[in-house]
């Protein structure tokens, strides 16, 4: 445990040094498959048209996100002085990265602070909607969503309706 947090230090001191890092892909959308829109690496993203209309899994995100995580990372993912913000967050680490650190959880202990991210593996609420809630911080990281409820969003697609059922069992 103490290693993984050094060597995660040290990465962290080159990154803010300027050294080049583990960046999180180039989110503009090429793929649209059944509503829900893929980077050219594969990975999950948002599109939001020009009249702000926003994907589906954006918005279900910003559900998710603000009735999940908030109390800890803040509203719209803003951080708080006891978590980090999440919208920059986002923009420095892979989304496998991301998808570890929420299934396993997180505990930086030094300093005198004892900050403890919880591991949610097992909580359908947040694995069923956990590319939703990537793709929402994605489009607030790139500053292309505002704070707050997107005011018009896409349709559910019935694929993800099949899909959200069975996984929510
Ligand atoms: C009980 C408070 C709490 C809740 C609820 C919580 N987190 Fe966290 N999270 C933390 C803390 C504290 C950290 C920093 C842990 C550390 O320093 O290692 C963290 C770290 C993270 C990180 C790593 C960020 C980085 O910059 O390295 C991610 C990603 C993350 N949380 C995602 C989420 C998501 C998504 C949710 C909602 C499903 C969530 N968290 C809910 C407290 C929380």
């Amino acid at each position: 445990m103490m290693l993984k947090h050094a060597i995660r230090g040290v990465v962290l001191a080159a990154c803010t040094a300027g050294f080049a890092s583990a960046q999180a892909a180039d989110p503009t959308a090429v793929e649209n498959d059944a509503g829900k829109y893929f980077d050219a690496e594969g990975y999950p993203t948002f599109n939001i048209a020009e009249d702000g209309t926003v994907d589906f899994h954006t918005y279900s995100g910003f559900r998710r996100f603000n009735s999940e995580c908030h109390v800890c990372h803040g509203p719209d993912g803003v951080g708080s002085t006891f978590a980090p913000a999440l919208v920059e967050s986002v923009q420095d680490m892979s989304y496998e990265d991301f998808v570890a650190v929420v299934a396993g959880g997180r505990e930086n202990v030094g300093s005198g602070n004892q900050n403890v991210m919880p591991a949610f593996g097992t909580n359908p609420n947040i694995m069923c909607y956990l590319d939703d809630i990537y793709i929402y911080l994605r489009a607030r990281g790139e500053g292309d969503l505002p704070r707050g409820r997107p005011a018009k969003k896409e349709a559910k697609s019935d694929v993800f309706a099949e899909m959200e059922d069975s996984c929510m069992g």
